[in-house]
């Protein structure tokens, strides 16, 4: 699932994103599975025909090289697109100054740059970055996978629009201007992750959430995992 907004633009929107390790894109692996991965029968077999699903080929490259060198990668990236197997090329786990080295290299827009964002982390670089390079951030571990809810100052806040700790956390990533992904197992969950369009937080709401960057927690930490990066400081 993914919430867009923007100031002028709030939308629901579904899409299946193919994601490829960069190591597999630079093999030229992957442009094949994309080819059948996005073919109209294969959505069809996944059952997601559903005449008010608007399927859209996404392509987003998982994670940056481990070694740093994302050059190759990209490129691919934009063969990819060039040649119709996405219709929209995005990246992912891409530091700032990656950001700005892919903008420089792909000729075609990249829709988003997806990252751990939640208002237990600053990303505050990322968001200029987006500025800057007009790559659109999108989140994921938006309720830091439950430890938001160890703070309650996000349920105390929601209280006062009728909303959840979730609810609000949630709502408090699409107006930091990022285009929102969560996911639950439990359908009231995934009822209520919906029902944020039709709140807005206050400005003083929005800077208490933004304090909570000083909690410094962050689940993908560098190294934990050989292909994750070195995070902007
Ligand atoms: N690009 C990347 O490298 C990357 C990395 C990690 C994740 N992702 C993607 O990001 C998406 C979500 O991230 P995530 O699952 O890691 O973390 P998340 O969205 O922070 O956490 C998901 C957890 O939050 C709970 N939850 C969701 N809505 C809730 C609600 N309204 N009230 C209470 N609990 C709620 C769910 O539990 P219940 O099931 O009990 O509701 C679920 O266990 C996934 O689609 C994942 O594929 C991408």
């Amino acid at each position: 699932m993914a919430h867009s907004h923007t100031p002028h633009d709030c939308c629901v929107r579904f899409a299946v994103v193919v994601t490829s390790h960069a190591a597999t894109l630079a093999t030229g692996r992957s442009l094949p599975l994309t080819r059948t991965g996005l073919a109209p029968a294969g959505t069809r077999q996944l059952g997601l025909a559903h005449p008010k699903l608007i399927v859209a080929p996404h392509l987003m490259l998982h994670w940056p090289e481990i070694n740093g060198e994302n050059a190759r990668s990209l490129r691919l990236l934009q063969k990819a697109f060039d040649i119709g197997l996405a219709r929209n090329i995005g990246v992912s786990n891409y530091t700032a100054p990656m950001m700005r080295e892919a903008q420089s290299i792909v000729e075609a827009p990249l829709v988003t740059n997806q990252v751990e964002f939640h208002p237990l982390i600053d990303q505050s670089r990322l968001l200029d970055a987006a500025e800057e390079t007009k790559i659109a951030l999108s989140s994921y571990c938006s309720v830091a996978r439950g430890e938001v809810f160890k703070h309650p100052v996000f349920a105390e806040i929601g209280a006062r629009y009728g909303k959840t700790a979730a609810q609000t956390v949630l709502r408090w990533i699409l107006q930091k201007g990022v285009s929102m992904n969560t996911m639950s197992t439990k359908p009231e969950n995934i009822r209520a992750n919906f029902e944020i369009l039709d709140f807005a937080l206050s400005p003083h709401d929005m800077k208490r959430i933004d304090a909570m960057n000083a909690t410094n927690y962050r689940i993908l930490k560098a190294g934990m995992l050989p292909w994750v990066p070195d995070w902007d400081r």
